[in-house]
């Protein structure tokens, strides 16, 4: 089966069950700064989710182009993209457990309107109950019924493990059960495995095992979003229950063609093919390069094809893009030496097979290819420069350290080819890997972050420790970011921490890192707290110490590293600690009323506030 056929049958499967087709939303979330691409089917239907009326009704059915370059430096293995494609049927607040478990196994088995699979090869597993949630006893009993209506075994472990008759697994929390984030709509979740290897007899063992040996895997998940997580940690019932499932394509393709990895299926073949004739060289000999090769020009085709008109640049999306095409652009070099432009020629070869389903892909063709050229030869150009650097650097260190059982290429110099000539620290990684020393990435880091910060004091300096001045408001701002602060770390957790701030008299901006965009919730919640301390009256007072004193007292210490020897330590009444230039009130009876007006993305895992007094 070619993946145009599976997600064909997907879609009309599901139509026949009453679903509407709804078109892949872009990569590009519409609503959320706080990531940078779609990462799920689901992403883009939250608002429905949280109960929104969706135009298209309460059965819908689609197949998402999604992204997640997370783990973009294990592509090259058997397994990771960053580009894929998300099959789902949804219910938003129509049927829930019973169908969709039936229809599950309808489409997995059945010959005419299914996939056909064998069903004695599907495995089932279910959530199992924790942290005050029952056990999901309603799809344990659904697929119960569906496997004997099929005159199949049904048992049901009780040890996590497969033996005899098991047929369905309760698992726990980390492996079935399903939020997007902190809060928000989230249930149990049934997760359908199929046996890549039953020549390999009777499948047996802890299920655990038999997933991290590939023995099984996972095709298929069903959501059933049945609560509504608070800040409180609590689990509120959702009044109408949803159905969030995702296959993914690129996955189950690989499994029912029975191919060794997803790279050896229809998704890459046309891909491959044109870069070994381009290379020379062929996939079984550099496999590692073909697929970063091949993953990264299809992600970056998909971005560049995507109506939003993103183009290579320096940030947020533009950068990850332009990461992905210098990557392949490199692996390419490592391969072989052509002088050619290559990536838009590969880039073509997706747009063909993939413009049926994905239209914009031939609206956006020439802005494709366009782009590409133009990234391949600006980085090439820098390449060269960097390579001949490269050299210099080398033949300096490698004649110093000939007898050296461990040649190091140092922190500086690897950050002298990046900051001079715009050299990648990953380039640099590569080429001393294949000359079998090492570099040294903490000290390259550490260097980097020294530019950073002193790029950085002269846009600051003007604000000492944060404030633009000592008007009496900045101050009383200047104390209220300090609760603010502690609010932020009770309501999202202990990840929280401060970023960066800077308070003018008429608004207090402040940056800390957290993940993700805070909800309404989460924002009213911790404006509540701070009003609260507000009101406490509590009285504010600043004590000299060491360092490592405050360090004990559970001081919070923001950039500890540029404070000498004796800080000061400004506490809050018995609410919040840091180490601080101050200065400050007296007493927090001195504030007013604090508001939070704005919480953004500053950067990448980075949020910002901007809050006010009344
Ligand atoms: N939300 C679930 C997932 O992403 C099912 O679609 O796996």
């Amino acid at each position: 089966m070619t993946s145009n056929e599976l997600r064909k049958k997907y879609i009309e499967f599901f139509k026949s069950k009453l679903h509407t087709e709804i078109k892949s939303a872009s990569l590009i979330p519409e609503n959320d700064p706080s990531v940078l691409f779609t990462t799920a089917g689901m992403h883009p239907l939250i608002p429905y989710l949280l109960g929104e009326k969706h135009p298209a009704g309460k059965r819908l059915v689609d197949a998402q182009k999604c992204i997640r370059t997370g783990d973009i430096e294990d592509v090259g293995d058997n397994r990771h993209l960053t580009f894929f494609e998300m099959l789902g049927n949804w219910s938003l607040g129509d049927y829930f457990k019973k169908d969709a478990i039936n229809w599950s196994f309808e489409f997995l088995t059945d010959k005419n309107v299914g996939l056909g699979l064998n069903p004695s090869r599907l495995y089932f597993t279910v959530f199992k109950g924790e942290n005050g949630i029952p056990r999901d006893d309603e799809a344990i009993k659904t697929w119960q019924e569906v496997l004997s209506k099929n005159n199949l075994p049904n048992g049901v472990s009780n040890d996590e493990s497969v033996h005899d008759d098991i047929k369905i697994i309760p698992l726990g929390v980390n492996d079935n059960f399903w939020i997007a984030g902190a809060t928000g709509p989230c249930g149990g979740d049934t997760e359908i495995f199929y046996d890549t290897r039953p020549e390999e007899g009777k499948l047996e063992g802890k299920f655990e095992d038999l997933i991290n040996n590939f023995r099984v895997i996972e095709i298929w998940n069903n959501v059933f979003m049945e609560f509504n997580k608070t800040i409180d940690g609590k689990y509120e019932k959702l009044e109408k229950p949803n159905v969030d499932t995702g296959m993914g394509l690129e996955r189950t393709i690989t499994v029912l063609n029975n191919a060794e990895t997803v790279f050896e299926t229809d998704s890459f073949t046309n891909a491959i093919k044109k870069l070994e004739e381009i290379s020379g060289k062929h996939y079984q000999d550099r496999k590692k390069n073909f697929r970063i090769i091949i993953d990264h020009i299809k992600t970056a085709t998909f971005i560049l094809g995507d109506d939003k008109g993103i183009t290579p640049g320096n940030k947020d999306q533009s950068y990850v893009l332009r990461k992905l095409i210098r990557r392949a652009v490199r692996s390419m070099d490592s391969i072989c030496d052509i002088k050619t432009i290559f990536t838009p020629e590969i880039a073509r070869v997706y747009i063909e097979q993939y413009k049926e389903f994905y239209p914009e892909l031939e609206r956006n063709k020439e802005k494709i290819l366009e782009e590409l050229q133009k990234e391949e030869i600006k980085f090439k150009e820098t390449l060269d420069r960097g390579i001949i650097e490269f050299e210099k650097i080398w033949n300096e260190i490698y004649d110093k350290n000939k007898l050296d059982a461990e040649v190091v290429m140092s922190g500086e110099k690897a950050f002298f080819l990046y900051q001079s000539f715009g050299f990648p620290i990953e380039a640099t990684k590569d080429l001393c890997l294949e000359r079998g020393i090492k570099v040294d990435e903490v000290g390259f880091n550490e260097e980097l972050k020294k530019h950073q910060e002193s790029s950085k004091i002269g846009s600051e300096q003007k604000f000492k420790g944060g404030l633009a001045d000592t008007d009496p408001q900045t101050i009383k701002l200047h104390t209220a970011a300090h609760i603010m602060l502690q609010a932020l770390r009770m309501v999202l957790g202990d990840n929280v921490f401060q970023k960066g701030a800077n308070i003018t008299s008429e608004r207090l901006r402040f940056d800390f890192s957290h993940p993700e965009k805070m909800t309404q919730e989460q924002i009213a919640k911790v404006e509540e707290i701070v009003n609260k301390q507000i009101k406490r009256n509590l009285p504010v007072t600043m004590e000299e110490m060491t360092v490592e004193n405050a360090e004990k007292q559970g001081a919070m210490g923001v950039f500890k590293d540029k404070y000498g020897e004796l800080v000061k330590v400004y506490t809050i009444g018995d609410f919040s600690k840091e180490i601080c230039g101050g200065p400050h009130v007296g007493n927090t009876s001195e504030l007013g009323n604090f508001k939070i007006q704005k919480e953004e993305s500053s950067s990448a895992g980075v949020r910002r506030i901007k809050a006010i007094l009344e």
